[in-house]
């Protein structure tokens, strides 16, 4: 085994200090012989003292006996020599699954030379995951990863889109640059318009998409009807609603309950019926509404692509939406399914009740035992309900610099040292951190390029004035 240092100066149970000797540098897995086992330590971090040594600073990881990951009793000694760790030592310790057929493909192991990272499908969808990094670190890139492995996988995935930039996976990536890195990672640019189905409540603001999405639009019951309503109504709003359902006797549309409405002699129905005019206008409610077992169906993944969709109405959607869908899984009307949730802070926000809090914090909470997987994605952790965040078994982390979410990732992430938040704050874009259930300890992934286009690259500003400037 090739020597890289030796322990010197300070040596904690769970982190040494060295003096570096040949190839070593930040990241790299190295393993100390300490009590009989050889314990696996990451190189956290690389720098020259006041003398011009060039030192080192490694997290100890463990030591896998009787298969349990082990932390050693006492630090280890001082002068002991530091190697760099065989492949099979870190694949063991780390209990990385290498079986492709189990896993989604992520990326590689970060400094471990072509130790690939493969997910757990079935941990990863079923205990929920939370993808969390500041605007522009790369989480929507990769949630496109994982989509395209779990269409490989046939897994029926459904995404909510609010800026209509999954749709761009149907489509092989044209990216040069990242066509050049595919290699690396022994993939090839691949569209998925075969198994992608993109609905849009509105067509005109999102073209590309395949059909208009609508949802169960008769027979809603006063509750859901009151689920979706922007404001709290009060007991004399509530009447007329109450009191027009009354006189429908069951068999309704949303016209219908308008139109009943409408008829009521109490002048108060003029405060709701903008609110049934602007539900009945939008389209999204129908007599024959999507089909649920088309919206989830195996070997498809759906996107709801919500773009120019007021806030009120994205609400109302997923609303609904989410508890059409897990009433039909609760029933066995559709198979198990994986929910990813793009900008959840907006969808379930922390301190403060949306219209789609209820049935989020459900899902979260039951959904687990249906087979209903969900996977929140956000920029801001410290803005999404605290719950549903520590129901995420699985967190993936990309850069964060904002204190206060870092100190809500902290928090709702088990296994976490604060130790981490530095790693965290100076990731690169192409690098994650994957922790929770699905993996013994934190792992640094290198996360591997994406085989369709991505639709959310940040528009680059003078180009377009320049296009602008050109027509004119
Ligand atoms: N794993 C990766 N490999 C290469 N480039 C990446 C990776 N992740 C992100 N990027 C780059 O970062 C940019 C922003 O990523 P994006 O996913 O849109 O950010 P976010 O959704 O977090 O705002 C992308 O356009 C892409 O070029
Ligand atoms: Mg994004």
């Amino acid at each position: 085994m090739e020597v890289v240092g030796e322990v010197f100066g300070k040596s904690e149970i769970e982190e040494f200090e060295f003096i570096a000797r040949g190839k070593v540098g930040k990241s790299d897995y190295v393993i100390v012989n300490h009590e009989g086992e050889k314990v696996l330590a990451q190189v956290m971090e690389m720098y020259i003292n006041h003398s011009g040594r060039t030192l080192g600073r490694a997290r100890v990881i463990g030591f896998v006996r009787e298969e349990v990951l082990q932390l050693p009793r006492r630090p280890i000694r001082i002068g002991s020599k530091v190697y760099k760790a065989p492949k099979n030592t870190v694949i063991k310790t780390l209990k990385l699954n290498l079986d492709y057929k189990k896993g989604l493909f992520y990326g590689f192991l970060e400094k471990a030379e072509k130790v690939p990272i493969y997910l757990d499908v079935n941990k990863f969808v079923t205990r929920h995951v939370a993808v969390l990094a500041q605007s522009g670190a790369g989480k929507s890139y990769d949630v496109g990863v994982l989509i395209e492995e779990l269409m490989e996988k046939d897994v029926p995935t459904v995404i909510i889109d609010p800026h209509g930039e999954y749709g761009s996976m149907k489509f092989p990536n044209d990216n040069e640059d990242e066509i050049k890195m595919m290699e690396m990672f022994g993939i090839e640019p691949k569209g998925y318009a075969e198994k992608i189905w993109e609905l849009a409540p509105n067509l005109e603001i999102a073209p590309n998409a395949d059909e208009k999405l609508t949802l169960r639009g008769y027979n809603l019951s006063l509750t859901e009807i009151l689920g979706i309503m922007p404001f709290k109504l009060s007991g004399g709003q509530i009447g007329i609603i109450v009191d027009a359902l009354k006189d429908l006797k069951g068999k309704y549309t949303l016209e219908d309950l308008r139109n009943k409405i409408l008829e009521s002699k109490n002048n108060l129905k003029y405060e709701i019926l903008p609110i049934f005019e602007e539900l009945i206008e939008s389209g999204i409610f129908s007599k024959k509404p999507i089909p649920l077992n088309e919206i989830v169906k195996v070997g498809r993944a759906t996107i709801i692509n919500l773009r120019g969709i007021t806030s009120w109405l994205q609400e109302v959607i997923v609303t609904r939406l989410l508890s059409e869908l897990f009433n039909a899984r609760i029933r066995g009307k559709i198979p198990p399914l994986f929910l990813i949730l793009e900008e959840a802070h907006n969808f379930i926000p922390a301190n403060k009740q949306a219209l789609s809090s209820d049935i989020i914090k459900t899902i979260a909470g039951e959904g687990r035992k249906f087979g209903f997987g969900l996977c929140v994605v956000s920029q801001r952790p410290s803005k999404i309900d605290e719950d549903v965040l520590s129901q995420c078994g699985t967190k993936i982390i990309k850069r964060i610099t904002n204190k206060t979410d870092l100190e809500a990732i902290l928090a709702s992430v088990e296994g976490l040292e604060p130790t981490f938040l530095d790693e965290i704050a100076r990731l690169p874009p192409q690098q994650a951190l994957v922790a929770g259930v699905i993996t013994e300890v934190p792992l640094f992934v290198h996360v591997r390029i994406r085989r369709s286009k991505h639709g959310g690259a940040t528009p680059n500003v003078l180009e377009e004035i320049a296009k602008i400037k050109k027509k004119f």
